[in-house]
């Protein structure tokens, strides 16, 4: 029987740990502890950081592993990379690992390989002159900790007078002595979903993007096709795979983000996993394939066989979310059966506590649907979520 390690054990690990049973496999969950879905599902849990680099190679090593993968974070893809190298398994390097998790090196890699991104500098916090340090760069401006994800320790700056409370905001979530100033692209933002499986680019899917604007903007929901012009989808897809090669990402699922400005596509950054926020079904559903499987396959060294002929199903999600603070006392799907609703998700049960939303894991469930066009699958997912009913109080 081959063993898979699988790096968290959340809500976005959840299926990819159910996909490895049901494809036989013996499963092997770490995390650190705490009341994670995922730890019950593995034939075997691990309650450890999976940012340890030392400790995710002591414990492949122990378990003579056949493969390791995570989706939905990049927290654990560098020790990903580690094990990878280390005993040979498929799967990212730890080199492209080390420059995907930290936005100066990636995008340094991008300038170098010509990839459109938006113009940077490296900034020391200790600069006596930062205006001459970024100059030929124009406002707005995001300053950005090189180090972090989801969205902390970047923030928008319109001019210098912001600059010092920029700076002590973006210190607190890195533990570099430097950052990233770059150049703000006003512009419209979406993403894509990929492969690269021997070097090849196996796909690309772009696709839309639901922003909940809070404090940032967080990613509430997804969407399939994204309807562009075919020159502007064209771009973008060239920009995805020059940003692979400069990063040197191979044998991963990749996530990316972008932003389109006068027709063109910047490369904000590129993750060596799946999205989260249901991104894995979102291509599982427009390709016709369990993408889980195909993931699990390539970290085994398997031929993972993606067939993408055949389906280009239209498709959509969005989390569920609570308007406030406070502990479920009921939910309730009130949808009638319809094939066209792919799945309804409670994280919950009566009783739990649950956030008002601001960050995505305030999430407390989710919706999928698709259709006969990307119109029908939009409008049932909104009317659909009308009909689902949690009362928190
Ligand atoms: N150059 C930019 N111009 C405009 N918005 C940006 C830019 N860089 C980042 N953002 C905004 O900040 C968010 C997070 O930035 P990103 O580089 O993707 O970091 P994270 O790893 O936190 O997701 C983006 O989704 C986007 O909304
Ligand atoms: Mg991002």
């Amino acid at each position: 029987m081959k063993k898979i390690m699988i790096l968290g054990a959340g809500i976005y690990q959840v299926p990819l740990i159910k996909t490895a049973k049901r494809m036989g496999l013996y499963t092997i969950a770490v995390s650190i502890p705490g009341n994670y879905p995922g730890f019950a599902l593995a034939d075997k849990s691990y309650y450890e950081n999976t940012v340890d680099e030392e400790k995710m190679l002591e414990i492949a090593r122990a378990e003579q592993i056949d493969g390791i993968v995570t989706t939905g974070t990049d927290v654990c893809v560098q020790s990903i990379g580690n094990v990878c190298d280390a005993l040979n398994l498929c799967g990212i390097s730890r080199e492209a690992a080390v420059i995907a998790n930290n936005k100066m090196l990636m995008k340094t890699k991008y300038e170098e390989f010509g990839v459109r991104t938006a113009r940077f500098r490296q900034v020391s916090f200790q600069d006596p002159d930062i205006k001459k340090t970024i100059e030929g760069l124009e406002f707005p401006l995001i300053f950005k900790s090189v180090d972090s994800s989801g969205s902390r320790g970047i923030i928008r700056v319109d001019s210098y007078d912001a600059f010092d409370s920029a700076m002590a905001y973006v210190k607190e979530s890195t533990r570099k002595d430097y950052f990233l100033i770059e150049e703000f692209i006003e512009g419209e933002e979406f993403g894509a979903q990929a492969f690269v499986h021997k070097g090849e680019v196996v796909f690309i899917l772009p696709h839309g993007d639901y922003v909940f604007h809070g404090d940032t903007g967080v990613p509430i929901g997804h969407f399939a096709p994204y309807q562009l012009s075919e020159e502007v989808i064209e771009d973008a897809r060239r920009q995805l795979r020059g940003a692979v090669k400069a990063m040197g990402l191979d044998n991963c699922a990749i996530n990316a983000d972008f932003i389109l400005k006068d027709g063109k596509t910047y490369v904000l950054e590129l993750g060596g996993r799946c999205g989260a926020t249901c991104l894995a079904e979102l291509v599982s559903i427009y390709y016709g394939f369990d993408y889980y499987e195909k993931i699990i396959k390539v970290a085994l060294g398997e031929d993972p066989g993606f067939d993408l002929v055949s389906h280009a199903v239209p498709n959509a999600s969005h989390l569920l979310m609570s308007g406030k603070d406070g502990i479920i006392v009921s939910q309730k799907d009130n949808n009638p059966p319809d094939q066209n609703i792919y799945e309804v998700q409670f994280d919950y049960r009566p009783g739990d506590e649950v956030h008002e939303f601001r960050v995505g894991p305030h999430r407390i469930g989710h919706i999928i649907t698709r259709g006969e066009t990307l119109e029908e699958a939009q409008d049932l997912l909104f009317k659909a979520m009308d009909k689902i009913e949690i009362a928190v109080e």
